[in-house]
């Protein structure tokens, strides 16, 4: 492709996922460090025409005053993850990103979020979503600008608000467009507000966290009416993963589930906030729903998520299986992974990025459904089998390679 700027604009730019993200395509740029762990590095997506890792600037949004540099260090010094010469060989880049981040938005976020929230953020407090809205597509056309970049892709990576009540929203954009005209307090929290800020401005739009982001079907349909794309939504990268390789095989082999227990355990800001059960009730749906969708039935499922401080981002899962085979016969399966929660997720990040622009570029409209094996709650996609989804993602890659 011809080397134009691409923008990659985070919401929640100084968070763990976030400031992994940034690094990784800062070390990689620099070839500090290999591509292990990204999909689009895999000799299956060579033949596609995908932006290099020179070739994207970084902005965000953010609601707290720290750095991108201190984020990082913290990963190094409280989960012993990262090496300190590979920060320090990034921190004039890592700085020049910190000085294009601007104020977020805390609407619908909760008092756990916005405990977070540095001063700036107070004076925003009231904002009406119109306001908001109007505020964040500044700041994204500022961006632009500023970097000359062809397109920006936005991330979602801010922390899990709670669980949207949006009952009485309407379901075309249009209507809701009107709402937002004439309301000061339509009920829409902080991630559909960037969901729409971007969107509006034909921007792709890709939700790694639970939060509701665009799914309502009025946001969808503002994504095809400004001819652009999204893809959401919370990203899989351990647990869930595993659960979404797991099951079909118990589905394969006619073993019945009986019951399937999850633990997590962990220790980073995502874990203190998820520690609020209203914001973990976002997380676990996302975690549990699909084990009925690929077993064709709802064995009892338990999945609790802990907050232990001194885990850091070290993340431990432990499920127990109970399963039925021949003559009746119960049996168990149990694993643990302990995986780097930020690590895992970083460079699906950067993967979702390369692969939502060429999207983009391509002029692909609507919900990005062959990215299903990218997320635990896939907008658009009723497969959940882990090796369909990523069949769906390597047919889409066949038909596009060059
Ligand atoms: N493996 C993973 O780490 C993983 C997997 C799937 C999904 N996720 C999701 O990705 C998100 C990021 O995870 P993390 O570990 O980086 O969390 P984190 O807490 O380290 O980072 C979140 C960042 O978002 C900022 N923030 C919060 N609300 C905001 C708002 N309304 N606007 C702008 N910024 C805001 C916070 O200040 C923080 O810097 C979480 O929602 C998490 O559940 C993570």
């Amino acid at each position: 492709m011809p080397s134009q700027r691409i923008g990659i604009w985070i919401i929640g730019a100084r968070g763990g996922v976030a400031s992994t993200a940034t690094l990784g395509l800062l070390a990689m740029r620099k070839g500090l460090s290999e591509p292990t762990g990204l999909v689009t590095a895999l000799p299956e997506f060579a033949r596609l025409d995908l932006a290099t890792w020179d070739q994207f600037v970084v902005g965000g949004h953010e609601i707290r005053e720290s750095t991108l540099f201190d984020a990082l260090d913290r990963l190094r010094t409280e989960s012993r993850v990262l090496e300190p010469a590979v920060i320090d060989a990034c921190r004039a880049e890592l700085t020049e990103i910190d000085s294009r981040i601007r104020r977020g938005s805390l609407t619908g976020c909760g008092p756990t979020i916005g405990r977070l929230a540095g001063e700036a953020m107070r004076p925003l407090a009231e904002e009406p979503p119109r306001d908001t809205i109007r505020r964040l597509q500044g700041d994204l056309r500022e961006f632009q600008q500023a970097t000359k970049a062809a397109r920006v892709i936005v991330v979602n990576l801010a922390s899990t608000e709670p669980v949207a009540v949006q009952s009485s929203l309407p379901e075309s954009w249009k209507e809701l467009d009107r709402l937002l005209e004439e309301s000061a307090r339509v009920p829409l929290p902080a991630s559909s507000l960037y969901a729409i800020a971007a969107l509006d401005l034909g921007m792709p739009y890709v939700n790694f966290t639970p939060s509701l982001g665009a799914t309502l079907p009025a946001i969808q349909e503002l994504a095809e009416v400004r001819g652009t794309c999204h893809a959401g939504q919370d990203g899989k990268t351990g647990e869930t993963l595993l659960k979404s390789v797991l099951a079909p095989m118990f589905a394969a082999r006619n073993l019945e589930v009986l019951s399937w227990v999850s633990h997590n355990i962990f220790g980073n800001l995502d874990g203190q906030v998820l520690d609020d059960p209203a914001h973990k009730a976002s997380k676990i749906k996302g975690k549990d729903a699909l084990l009925g969708k690929i077993l064709g039935y709802a064995p009892q499922s338990h999945v609790s998520i802990e907050f232990i401080r001194s885990l850091g981002d070290w993340k431990t899962a432990w499920d127990h299986i109970h399963f039925r085979g021949f003559l009746g016969t119960p049996m168990t399966l149990q694993f643990t992974w302990q995986g780097c929660d930020s690590l895992l997720a970083a460079p699906l990040v950067l993967d979702l990025a390369r692969l939502v622009e060429l999207s983009s570029r391509r002029g692909e409209t609507g919900v990005l459904s062959h990215l299903g094996s990218f997320f635990k709650q896939p907008i658009g996609l009723e497969e959940h089998k882990f090796s369909q989804q990523y069949c769906q993602l390597l047919a889409w890659a066949a038909e596009r390679a060059q």
